[in-house]
C-alpha cells in the first residue's frame, strides 16, 4: 500500500498508518500501560475498521508518534485512542502536535464531527483537565493470576457469595441472564431510561476504554466486539448491566491474555454475581498469565475489592485507580 502524507508540522511529517508500519509502531510501544497495551492486538483491526483514522508521525523518516480516532455517535463525536510518542521524543510536545494534526484531518474528512472524546487512566491534574469537559470517572479493580488458578478463585468467590447471601437474607430477585438475543440487547441499550437507571458515566457505555452513547448507530460497533452481556432481566426496571470483552493478548509478563469486565449499575450483589458469571464464561479460554481489569462505579469498588481478596492464586495487582472520561470541542 502506497504511503499517504496528510500534513507537515514542527519538523514532522504525518501519514495514514498502514499494515506494514506495524513493526515500527511496536518498536515505540515497549512498556506502555505496564504491558497491558491493546495496540499489538488491535493494530491490524484498526487498519480496516470503518470510520477510523490512524495517523503516524515521522521525523527524518523515523516513526515518532501515533494517534487514532474512530467516528461514533451518529458521526458527531470522534473517540481518540492509542496516543503514543517514541521514548526519545517524549516531553517535548510531540503528543500535542500529533493530536492537533489528527483533529484537523478528522474534521476535514468528517465535517459533522464536533466533539472529541477520550478516556485516560492517569489524572493529569486540574490545569490540564481544565482544557476538557470532565464527564465521569470510573473505578478500576485490577487482578492477576495464572490461568489455572482461576478455577479455584471462582470456587472461592461462589462460596463467599453463598455465605453473604445467607447472612443478608435477600428477598429481592438477583438473577442475571446472559443476553444472547440481539433484539433483546438492542431493546435494553436503546431504552431512553437506560442512562438514568444505570447512571451511565457521561451518558455512555465505555467498552474497554471506548465510550459510546447508547445510540443505534453505535450498536454495530459494539456488535463487532463480540461482547458477552449480562443483565437482570427478571425485573421490569433494569438495575444492572455488564459485559466482558473476549480476552486478548498483551505483552504483560512476556505475553499474557487481558480480560476486561465493565459493570454498570450500583447493586453490589449483582456486581458480585456478574463477576463470577463473566469469569465462568471465559474460563476455558484462559491461558498463561491473566490480568483482569474490572471497571465499575466508584461506590462498588471497596465491596468488590473485599469480595476478591484473600485468594492465593489471583491477586490484586494495582491499588485503587480510575478511568477518566473527558471531552472537548473539536475546533
Ligand atoms: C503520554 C505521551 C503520549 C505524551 O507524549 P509527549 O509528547 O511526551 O507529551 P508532552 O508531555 O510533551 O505533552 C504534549 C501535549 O500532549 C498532551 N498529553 C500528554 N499526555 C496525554 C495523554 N495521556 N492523553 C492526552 N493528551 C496528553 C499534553 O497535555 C500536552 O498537550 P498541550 O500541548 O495541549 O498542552 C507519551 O509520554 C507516551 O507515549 N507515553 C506512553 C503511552 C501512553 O501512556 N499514552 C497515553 C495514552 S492515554
Amino acid at each position: 500500500m502506497e504511503a499517504q502524507c496528510v500534513g507537515e508540522s514542527d519538523g514532522l511529517t504525518f501519514w495514514l498508518a498502514r499494515p506494514q508500519d506495524y513493526d515500527e509502531v511496536m518498536a515505540i510501544s515497549h512498556g506502555i500501560y505496564a504491558g497491558n497495551d491493546y495496540l499489538p492486538h488491535r493494530y491490524h483491526i484498526w487498519m480496516t475498521e470503518k470510520d477510523r483514522v490512524t495517523i503516524i508521525a515521522r521525523r527524518d523518516g523515523k516513526l515518532t508518534a501515533l494517534e487514532s480516532g474512530i467516528v461514533v455517535d451518529e458521526g458527531k463525536s470522534v473517540v481518540v485512542e492509542g496516543l503514543r510518542v517514541c521514548p526519545s521524543e517524549r516531553g517535548r510536545g510531540v503528543a500535542g502536535v500529533i493530536q492537533k494534526v489528527t483533529d484537523r484531518y478528522i474534521k476535514q474528512i468528517y465535517p459533522s464531527v464536533n466533539i472529541k472524546r477520550l478516556t485516560r487512566g492517569d489524572d493529569p491534574g486540574p490545569e490540564k483537565l481544565s482544557k476538557f469537559i470532565f464527564l465521569a470517572r470510573r473505578a478500576v479493580l485490577s487482578l492477576c493470576g495464572e490461568a489455572e488458578k482461576f478455577n479455584n478463585f471462582v470456587l472461592g468467590l461462589k462460596a463467599k457469595l453463598d455465605s453473604i447471601e445467607k447472612t443478608e437474607q435477600s428477598t429481592t430477585n438477583n438473577q442475571l441472564t446472559v443476553l444472547k438475543d440481539d433484539q433483546q440487547l438492542k431493546a435494553i441499550l436503546l431504552d431512553p431510561d437506560l442512562s438514568t437507571r444505570l447512571q451511565l458515566p457521561g451518558g455512555a457505555i465505555i467498552q474497554d476504554w471506548l465510550p459510546l452513547k447508547p445510540l443505534e448507530s453505535n450498536l454495530e460497533i459494539l456488535k463487532r466486539k463480540n461482547l458477552t452481556w449480562l443483565a437482570d432481566t427478571s425485573n421490569d426496571k433494569l438495575r444492572f448491566l455488564s459485559f466482558h470483552t473476549p480476552p486478548y493478548p498483551v505483552p504483560f509478563n512476556g505475553g499474557s491474555l487481558r480480560l476486561n469486565i465493565d459493570l454498570y449499575g450500583e447493586d453490589l450483589r449483582l456486581a458480585r454475581k456478574a463477576l463470577i458469571t463473566h469469569l465462568e464464561q471465559v474460563m476455558g479460554e484462559l491461558r498463561g498469565t491473566v490480568p483482569v481489569h474490572i471497571y465499575m462505579p466508584q461506590t462498588l469498588w471497596a465491596g468488590m475489592q473485599k469480595f476478591c481478596e484473600g485468594d492465593e492464586g489471583v491477586k490484586q495487582i494495582h491499588k485503587y485507580w480510575e478511568q477518566l472520561f473527558l471531552e472537548r470541542e473539536l475546533s
